[in-house]
């Protein structure tokens, strides 16, 4: 079945027409960097192209690199031709270009931030943007406290107030490395921005299929009342990666797949699979909703690390039939590096709804293919009638959510085959979505502009993923484990296999 006509109905999420969005300048803290590059230019001008930015918008780039307004449009454009999810069009590009500039100058130097506010009043003034700002640092972790301080020293940060030019700033996950370092990223934030002004990122959020998990659940009159301990059996979240580490081992060196995967991305499906109804559709409220779960998790105990928390390094092996290397042969890893790329866990979350019901996660670089999903699955039907004879048990029903690629929902019920016989196959009822849905930046970036906090990450949320975490991580440092190897190109560690063996369950087959 495709279902793929939509009459659209805007609610929720602000909607604004193009004229009300808010005119403004995007600062970019390391604008000729790599996530500038591959996501934040083709986003911003495939919000261009899509009529989906304000009409008076400029975007500035600050950064150390040695660029000027023309060399940096050329890296913009550099990056839409390969990155962007619509075409570079010359008219297009034209217009999209006399937004861009560059303005060079150190995160660190308190004399650059007074150089960058002049610079931003001349062109607030060109775009006539109002002095309505973000700053976006696209930048490591470690510039976080002294572009923060700078800019706040050179009064480029006005407290909120409605009537007032606004002033946002977008922060990156992974937010800290432990719980410790989050609460002091987000100390250090708080002394030179409200709540309100923070928006810290997840680009899982803005992911089409993510945000419409809301939507099938609270849009719809036949999930919510079978999406609970009664009819669930169990649900498995997998985010799987081809790829493997690339050139991001410096970061990866010190984050792995628990901290980079697991504690941002994966515990904020978990919380949109699992969360009461919220209040309203407002960000508050969708928030709160969410912070339950996190909060209703079951604390590990380090025998329940050991037996439910499966770590796995990949080592050399064939993907699509071509060598690929160990982990730890690949650049700016240490040859005898424990970092963990992949991570299977089991979790309960302790709340009426989902009491008794496993949640079974798992990611993992340089598995068989690219590919995240939600399995739900739901009890088995009596032993009786058609699931009489335990030779041939039936399947039971299954709710896959393809979060990507192909996104889309799938529910697996029995049918019967068509002739004579009664027999009995699984089939699938399948709902696909349009392949030009927005990029999840796109759809972020655009919330940031309009200033709705819904998809974006609330400090008190971020701490509480941690608090979850920090066991698991205490645990795995006093250990003299290692992780446990598995060849790149294969699902994983046996261990993970027996794991939910262990249960009586095997993972989904994607
Ligand atoms: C990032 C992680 O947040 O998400 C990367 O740092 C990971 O390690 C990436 O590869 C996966 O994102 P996506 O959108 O490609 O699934």
């Amino acid at each position: 079945m495709a279902a793929n006509s939509y009459q659209a109905l805007e609610i929720g999420r602000v909607s604004p027409t193009r004229q009300s969005y808010p005119p403004c300048l995007a600062v970019i803290f390391g604008g000729a960097g790599d996530l500038s590059h591959r996501k934040l230019l083709p986003a911003l001008y495939n919000l261009s192209l899509d009529g989906e930015l304000p009409q008076n918008f400029g975007i500035v780039g600050f950064a150390i690199d040695d660029l000027n307004d023309e060399s940096f449009r050329n890296f913009a454009r550099d990056g839409v031709a390969k990155f962007s999810r619509q075409p570079l069009k010359d008219d297009a590009w034209a217009r999209f270009s006399s937004r861009l500039h560059f303005h060079r100058g150190s995160f660190t130097d308190p004399g650059d931030y007074s150089h960058l506010k002049d610079r931003l009043e001349l062109l607030d003034h060109e775009h006539a943007t109002g002095s309505n700002r973000f700053y976006y640092f696209a930048i490591p972790p470690g510039f976080i406290d002294s572009c923060a301080a700078g800019l706040s020293g050179a009064g480029l940060v006005a407290p909120p107030n409605s009537g007032h030019p606004f002033a946002r700033v977008v922060v990156e996950k992974p937010i800290g490395h432990d719980l410790a370092s989050a609460v002091e990223i987000n100390e250090m934030l708080a002394r030179y921005f409200a709540e309100s002004q923070i928006f810290r990122i997840d680009h899982y959020l803005g992911k089409e299929t993510v945000e419409n998990l809301m939507v099938l659940r609270f849009a719809n009159a036949i999930f919510e009342p079978i999406w609970e301990a009664r009819f669930i059996d169990h649900v498995q979240i997998t985010v799987a990666e081809e790829e493997g580490v690339g050139t991001r081992a410096l970061y990866y060196e010190h984050a792995g797949a628990l901290r980079d995967m697991v504690q941002s991305h994966l515990l904020q499906v978990l919380c949109m699979i699992a969360s009461e109804p919220p209040r309203t559709t407002h960000a508050d409220s969708v928030r709160d909703a969410k912070l339950d779960v996190i909060r209703c998790l079951r604390q590990f105990s380090e025998e329940d690390v050991e037996k439910w928390v499966v770590r796995g390094q990949y080592d050399e092996g064939l993907v699509h039939g071509m060598a690929a290397k160990a982990y730890r042969e690949e650049p700016n890893v240490a040859p005898d590096s424990r970092m963990e790329t992949f991570v299977a866990l089991r979790c309960w979350i302790d709340n009426w709804r989902w009491a008794g019901v496993p949640f079974y996660l798992r990611t993992g670089k340089r598995l068989p293919k690219r590919s995240s999903e939600i399995a739900i699955y739901f009890k088995n039907v009596p032993r009786i009638l058609y699931n009489a004879n335990p030779r041939a048990p039936l399947a039971p029903n299954m709710m896959t959510i393809r979060i990507q690629p192909d996104e889309g929902l799938s529910l697996h019920i029995m049918s019967k085959v068509p002739g004579a016989q009664v027999r009995l196959a699984p089939v699938a009822v399948d709902f696909h979505y349009k392949s030009t849905s927005p990029e999840a930046y796109e759809t972020l970036l655009r919330d940031l502009i309009v200033g709705d906090q819904t998809l974006f990450m609330r400090r008190d949320t971020v701490e509480a993923a941690w608090h979850f975490i920090q066991p698991v991580l205490d645990s795995w440092i006093t250990s003299y484990d290692e992780p446990k190897l598995y060849a790149a190109g294969s699902w994983g560690p046996l261990e993970a296999a027996l794991m939910i063996a262990a249960d009586g369950r095997t993972w989904r087959t994607l």
